[in-house]
């Protein structure tokens, strides 16, 4: 199956090779992200009493991804906030309350819950929490890709910028891109998709829709490799193989579950496996042993004895969120996020479209279409 998935995408990216992604750019900014200050000892204790203190007094709530660092997710969870994948991150900030809406993530998530919120005040620890998602697909290239193929519905990523999103008609999560295109597909729509072209790739397999796909990868994800899996799964045949859709089509090839990060945290408590292989960042390790204690978690490889990696399992934007700059942005009110209001008015149109539709069908956050066959 591999072999003709390969080809299928091969075939599909002549499509698009007039599309290009600034690589150097992506590896530049990677290299250049610098991990959040490390804060040990009563100074740590004394900075999560702070923020819990700041997040009451500014009328606050904190919302975290899961690869965000464990004391992130543990200030989330203790203060009525909320630890969770992209979707339900913006599907809380958008049902919550709280006049601010503190994201600690990548800068597309901030984004995104600006564009459902616009009223609200949205900040972030810091504005440069790139993804090499969002900066694989520039709004101008994307937006002539679409004028290119008229006939096609455009369906991105959430792991976009707004204007982006602005020209899509749906944006979808790895929660919900299985079902979206499965509708889409049965109302006889062609898909443009972008930008990552392995969950593009994965989409397609299941649904069997007609995609194009952009060239766009997660530098994360993409640095899974097949083989050294294959190794591993060699010396660990009682593992569960868990794997998010943005890595190689060969490494999903040989996942028990393919799936959104709720999705794979949930299948750590649903299968018998005591030990799993996991295909995504490390910073999920926290939920997945607080899901199931006592079950062992390894990371799934990233290269050979000698390769080297640019993020080695844990995404170099994401680990710029931490204690300090957390406080600092509830204490200043510094790296407020702003979308335009017109492009936030289009891009609420696709994302909304997304959460209606999460809605209609009663899509959790779980993403449980997203199950294959052991390989
Ligand atoms: P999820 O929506 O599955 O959390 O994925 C977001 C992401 O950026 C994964 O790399
Ligand atoms: Fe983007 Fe990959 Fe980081 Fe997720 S892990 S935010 S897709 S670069």
């Amino acid at each position: 199956m591999a072999t003709s998935l390969n080809h299928e995408l091969r075939t599909t990216m002549k499509q698009t090779d007039a599309i290009t992604v600034d690589k150097k750019l992506i590896d530049t900014l990677a290299a250049r992200a610098r991990p959040a200050l490390p804060v040990a000892g009563a100074e740590r204790e004394k900075l999560i009493a702070r923020i819990k203190q700041l997040l009451r007094e500014k009328n606050a709530v904190l919302v975290a991804h899961y690869y965000t660092d464990r004391d992130l997710q543990v200030l989330a969870d203790e203060t009525g906030g909320c630890v969770s994948d992209s979707l339900e991150m913006a599907r809380f900030g958008h049902a919550h309350p709280a006049e601010t809406i503190v994201v600690a993530g990548v800068r597309f998530m901030g984004e995104t819950a600006k564009i459902l919120n616009p009223e609200k005040r949205v900040l972030m620890p810091t504005l440069e929490a790139e993804c090499s998602l969002d900066l694989s697909c520039r709004a101008a290239e994307f937006t002539a890709f679409c004028d290119a193929h008229p006939d096609r519905t455009a369906v991105v990523y959430a792991n976009t910028c707004a204007e982006v999103k602005a020209r899509a008609d749906w944006v979808v999560t790895s929660s919900i891109g299985v079902k979206v295109v499965e509708y889409l597909h049965s109302r006889g729509e062609k898909i443009l998709w972008a930008p990552d072209r392995y969950l593009g790739g994965y989409i397609r397999s299941v649904t069997g829709a007609d995609m194009l796909l952009w060239p766009g990868y997660c530098i994360v994800h993409d640095a899974f490799k097949a083989d050294g899996l294959a190794a591993l799964r060699k010396k660990y045949p009682q593992a569960g193989v868990l794997v998010h859709p943005e890595s190689p089509m060969e490494v999903i090839e040989q996942a028990d579950v393919v799936g959104s990060t709720t999705r794979l945290i949930q299948a750590v408590t649903e299968l018998p496996h005591d030990l799993f292989i996991v295909a995504t960042d490390r910073g999920i390790f926290h939920k997945m042993k607080e899901a199931a204690p006592g079950k062992r978690f390894i990371e799934a490889p990233m290269g050979g004895a000698a390769a080297s990696c640019l993020s080695c399992a844990h995404c170099p934007w994401m680990a710029m969120n931490g204690l300090v700059n957390l406080a600092w942005t509830l204490e200043t009110g510094e790296n407020e996020i702003l979308v335009d209001p017109e492009i936030g008015r289009r891009a609420m149109q696709s994302v909304g479209r997304m959460l209606d539709f999460a809605e209609r069908i009663k899509v959790k956050a779980t993403g449980e279409a997203n199950i294959v066959s052991p390989a």
